[in-house]
């Protein structure tokens, strides 16, 4: 009879050969999908650190450092991650929105970043939603939030009232607690709104809606030491900002510590040492040596001293402060290729007509310097 064959060792070797492979295939399944998110991650990882340095440079002065806003929308609370996906916050960067403060960053609009930039700005305010705040978000439209407030002081209030309120050689205190105990909000509200722009008060109802008024007054509020008025929800730091808020206007810096019940209209050494969002109006009365020593030769055209001192003036004066620090616009239009003469500069920030822009008497900005500052302006071109 013919032997069988005996395929059992071959059958059984087959199966732990294919077993094997099965389980060395897992292994690697297993394992694959790791790495692939290790290199992932690494890479986006420097997407995001890529869009932070973008974003510190481009976007704080409008939407605050940490994107809690300001000027612009808060970007760093859920409601607005959640709602929004990265295709739309991709597109709003690149064309901006027409018709509002945000300009268009976008090279197929005319704007200065790559699109690879605005994908990387995109991964950092993405990244912002693991933290984000949840619950403070969900009331944060209709309450006037000081954290808004906060932002939006410390980008533009405080070039004339201080950093924390405190007044400047430019305009009164703010943080006076008979001030705030003899005024109401509706009060507040109506002067911002209104300004007094014959006193250099500017008509902030032509730039700032009327939830950033609210925000704004509802800042103004926590200064107020008087238990009873005070409004309940102002903590500033509590409400949003997930990390920690390093603008200028934490209510803690040395002018509140040194003047706590009795700001004067002092905030002489106060103003110097503080450090401001921009580099703009701290240096308020200094007009930098190379200032001074170049007024003589300003007859002819203007010298590349004169250019940089007026650029120097140009934000110790706050001009920055609404035209930003290269005249790129801001709340005050884009001064960049600007088409007026000479006089006609002149006539604009002597005597602005009523609105936004305050008037600078000499007294403020003396002749010399104006001179210096409008070389500035026409060297933007
Ligand atoms: C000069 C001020 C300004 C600057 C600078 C600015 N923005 Fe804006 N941004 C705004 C304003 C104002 C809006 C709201 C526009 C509107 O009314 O819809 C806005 C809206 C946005 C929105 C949409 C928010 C929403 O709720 O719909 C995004 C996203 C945004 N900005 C991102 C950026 C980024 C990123 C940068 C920097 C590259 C930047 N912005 C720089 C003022 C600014
Ligand atoms: C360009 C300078 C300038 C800027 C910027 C400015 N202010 Fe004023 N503000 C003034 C001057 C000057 C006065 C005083 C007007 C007067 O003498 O009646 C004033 C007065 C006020 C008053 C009334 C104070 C009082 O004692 O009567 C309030 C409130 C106020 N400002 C709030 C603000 C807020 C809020 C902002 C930012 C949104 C702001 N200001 C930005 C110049 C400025
Ligand atoms: C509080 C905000 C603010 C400050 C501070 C400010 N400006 Fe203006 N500026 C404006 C606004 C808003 C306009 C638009 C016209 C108007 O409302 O008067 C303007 C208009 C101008 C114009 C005319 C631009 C044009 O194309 O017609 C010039 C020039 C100018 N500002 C220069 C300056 C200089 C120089 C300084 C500093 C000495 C300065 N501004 C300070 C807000 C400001």
């Amino acid at each position: 009879m013919r032997r069988r064959e005996d395929y059992t060792r071959l059958v059984a070797a087959a199966l732990i050969l294919t077993i094997g492979i099965l389980v060395v295939f897992q292994i690697y399944l297993l394992r694959e999908p790791g790495r692939i998110q290790t290199v992932l991650a690494a890479d986006q990882a420097e997407h995001v650190a890529n869009g932070k340095t973008l974003f510190a440079a481009n976007c704080v002065a409008c939407h605050g450092d940490h994107g809690q806003g300001g000027i612009g929308p808060a970007l760093n609370t859920q409601q607005f991650l959640k709602n929004t996906d990265d295709g739309v916050i991709t597109s709003l960067i690149g064309s901006g929105v027409p018709g509002t403060a945000m300009p268009s960053w976008a090279q197929a609009h005319g704007g200065p970043f790559t699109d690879q930039q605005i994908l990387d700005l995109t991964a950092f305010i993405r990244s912002w939603q693991a933290t984000a705040p949840a619950a403070a978000v969900a009331t944060a439209t209709p309450t006037p939030s000081a954290v808004e407030g906060q932002a939006i002081f410390s980008s533009v209030c405080y070039a004339c009232h201080g950093t924390n309120g405190q007044g400047t050689a430019r305009a009164p205190a703010l943080n006076d607690q008979k001030l705030l105990a003899q005024f109401d909000d509706n009060w507040f509200r109506q002067t911002v709104a209104d300004g007094r722009p014959s006193q250099g008060m500017p008509t902030w109802g032509k730039v700032l809606s009327p939830q950033q008024i609210d925000a704004v007054v509802a800042y103004i509020r926590t200064w107020q030491k008087s238990p009873s008025a005070a409004s309940p929800t102002s903590a500033p730091t509590a409400t949003t900002a997930p990390a920690t808020p390093t603008q200028a206007a934490k209510p803690t810096s040395a002018a509140t510590a040194a003047a706590p019940g009795a700001p004067t209209a002092a905030a002489t050494a106060t103003t110097a040492a503080t450090t401001a969002p921009t580099a703009a109006a701290t240096a308020t009365t200094a007009p930098t040596a190379a200032a001074t020593a170049t007024t003589a030769a300003s007859g002819g055209a203007p010298s590349a001293a004169d250019i940089q001192a007026g650029q120097g003036l140009f934000a110790s004066k706050g001009c920055a402060t609404c035209h930003g620090a290269q005249g790129q616009g801001g709340i005050g239009p884009k001064l960049v290729g600007i088409t007026l003469t000479h006089d006609q500069i002149v006539k604009q920030v002597r005597t602005p007509p009523p609105g936004v822009m305050p008037a600078f008497s000499t007294g403020q900005v003396s002749d010399s310097e104006l001179d210096q500052i409008i070389a500035f302006i026409e060297s933007l071109k």
